[in-house]
């Protein structure tokens, strides 16, 4: 089973000609709102990669919340774990532009009542058949307790580095697998992008853990205790980046879970990450099992 502990938004997205500046208006354009966060996201992505799924996480006491997790639910993914706080549902508000880049503010609500009890709580099922899988959405005491504890049960744990915080490069040797975009990388390592290799092969020497660095259009390389590998993506011309990164992330769990090797996991949520970029919004464009399968 694959047990995600973090966050859960509702991302209001708007679809904008080109992103306004500071200071500046920009008018024109389409509204929409969809489910995300990247808890939220990467549980769905596991779910339709194959996993069973349990999300613990927290949403508000508001409208919005049925909102937020109406496509886990409809996918599947078990929210027995899901906690009402007395707070906002988290929101995400994004603008994407023409040519699908994207900014983003995340206003946690709900999602910054996560604390070390609700890993207490809910994560004492953990065994060594299972796979966690964190993120940095929800305050980093609840995820270094949730990285313990699966640590202490002997469930495979993977931390994904986004967004960056300031005590990551303190939390991240707790995990067993670290994911990482190229800056989120260069941000844990010290170390410059242009040292990518030589600093994944620290990482592994230093921690005696894996190292996956995901690189947008070219790919991902990992640098683990077995041995090092790149595996490509699949050439896409985006529309929305929103979620590539957390499908990567959902697609690579639940593949090691069923028990596919690093590199076969890679390459199924390489491929996995570049369809997410083919239709707007983070949880709608979560491609479905059959159809990475088929590219990969
Ligand atoms: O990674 C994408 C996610 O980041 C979006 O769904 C949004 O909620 C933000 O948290
Ligand atoms: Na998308």
């Amino acid at each position: 089973m694959i047990v995600v502990f973090g966050s859960t938004n509702l991302d209001q997205v708007g679809t904008v000609s080109r992103l306004p500046k500071p200071g500046e208006t920009v008018a024109g354009g389409t509204f929409s709102m969809a489910p995300g966060g990247k808890g939220a996201n990467q549980a769905l992505a596991a779910r339709r990669a194959g996993a069973e799924v349990l999300h613990v996480s927290a949403v508000g006491d508001d409208a919005f919340a049925d909102m937020a997790l109406a496509l886990l639910d409809k996918g599947g993914v078990d929210l027995s774990e899901m906690r009402k706080a007395q707070a906002a549902t988290g929101i995400a508000m994004i603008f994407v532009d023409a040519e699908g880049e994207n900014v983003i503010a995340i206003l946690p609500g709900a999602n910054g009542t996560m604390s070390p009890d609700d890993a207490e709580r809910t994560l004492g099922r953990l065994t060594a058949k299972d796979t966690m899988l964190v993120q940095q959405e929800i305050p980093q005491a609840a995820t270094r307790r949730a990285l313990e504890m699966a640590r202490a049960r002997g469930a495979r744990s993977v931390l994904n580095t986004a967004p960056f915080l300031d005590d990551t490069p303190d939390l991240a040797p707790l995990a067993d697998i670290v994911v990482a975009n190229e800056t989120e990388f260069a941000l844990l390592s010290g170390r410059p992008i242009d040292e990518l290799e030589a600093a994944m092969d620290a990482w592994v020497a230093e921690t005696g853990r894996t190292i996956v660095v995901t690189l947008g259009p070219d790919g991902a390389r990992a640098a683990s205790p077995q041995g090092k590998f790149a595996v490509p993506a699949h050439k896409v011309t985006p529309v929305d980046t929103v979620g590539a990164g957390d499908t990567f992330c959902g697609y690579l769990a639940a593949s090691l879970d069923g028990g596919m090797t690093l590199e076969q996991a890679m390459r199924r949520a390489a491929v996995a990450g570049s369809l997410a970029c083919l239709n707007p919004g983070a949880q709608p464009a979560i491609p479905m099992a059959k159809d990475v399968d088929a590219l990969v």
